[in-house]
């Protein structure tokens, strides 16, 4: 008993040395500076956010990270990884920075520091049943969601769901509905929005608001320093008429924060 007890007190101790190294061990905004690039990642598999157009990562959110990087003089190294590695990797000190349409939820707050948003988007319900449009339509329905996403855990808040199929891949989740193994998926408006311009034979229509959430890239938790480097790049160019640009050529429409 007595063993077991310091056991646990010392795996404790271990947990919070490592805890505060990774946190020591994040670059600050100084160390990035010297350097010259800023560490980015993102995932590359949600068009029209961050995806690969042959070889090249592109996108509305790589453009976007790339005009903050520029008014902070800095270049941008980019890394394309699964999107379940992504915020892990702030905490092992792996990147700088993550731009992947995380939505700032109190949850992963705890574990990295968000910068201001850099645009609001929410969950929608996209079916081929033009019967299921509503939270309440998806009672009895199996629903397809990304693993790790809000979509997953708002979709875990409705009553009487039948089955929730959870996927690595959003793509995944949009080809299980094309191929009739689920009755929705759910995903972001504007990736819905995407997918049904860019496959309108498929038959897919979008629902309802399932919520809304403010989206914004993440720094190691506490690299206040950092964060504010970034909020201020991001203001400028909020600013200058360089994001309403980017947000225009992807959505034809001004999608920040209002
Ligand atoms: N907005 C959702 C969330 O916060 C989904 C993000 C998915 N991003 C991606 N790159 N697949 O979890």
């Amino acid at each position: 008993m007595k063993l077991l007890k310091s056991l646990t007190r010392r795996a404790l101790f271990t947990a919070a040395l490592i805890g505060v190294a990774a946190g020591a061990q994040a670059r600050s905004f100084e160390d990035i500076k010297k350097d010259g690039k800023i560490v980015i990642a993102t995932e590359g598999q949600f068009a029209p956010f961050n995806f690969f157009q042959g070889a090249k990562l592109t996108g509305f959110e790589v453009e976007v990270a790339e005009a903050v990087a520029a008014k902070m003089g800095l270049k941008v190294e980019w890394k394309a990884l699964s999107f379940d590695a992504l915020l892990t990797g702030l905490r092992q000190d792996r990147w700088d920075m993550v731009i992947a349409s995380h939505g700032i939820t109190e949850e992963r707050a705890k574990a990295v520091t968000f910068t201001e948003p850099h645009y609001c988007s929410g969950g929608v319900i996209i079916t081929k049943n033009p019967a299921i449009k509503t939270a309440k339509d998806l009672a009895g329905k199996v629903i397809a969601v990304q693993t790790g996403t809000t979509y997953q855990e708002n979709v875990k808040k409705v009553s009487a769901v039948k089955e929730i199929k959870n996927f690595p891949q959003d793509t995944d989740a949009r080809a299980a509905l094309a191929s009739d193994r689920v009755d929705a998926w759910v995903t972001d408006r504007f990736v819905a929005l995407n997918s049904l311009q860019a496959n309108p034979a498929a038959g897919l229509k979008m629902g309802d608001f399932l919520f809304i959430e403010r989206i914004a890239s993440a720094v190691a938790k506490g690299n206040t320093g950092l964060a504010g480097e970034i909020n201020k790049g991001l203001a400028a160019i909020l600013a200058d008429g360089s994001y309403a640009a980017i947000s225009k050529k992807y959505f034809n429409d001004d999608i920040r924060c209002k």
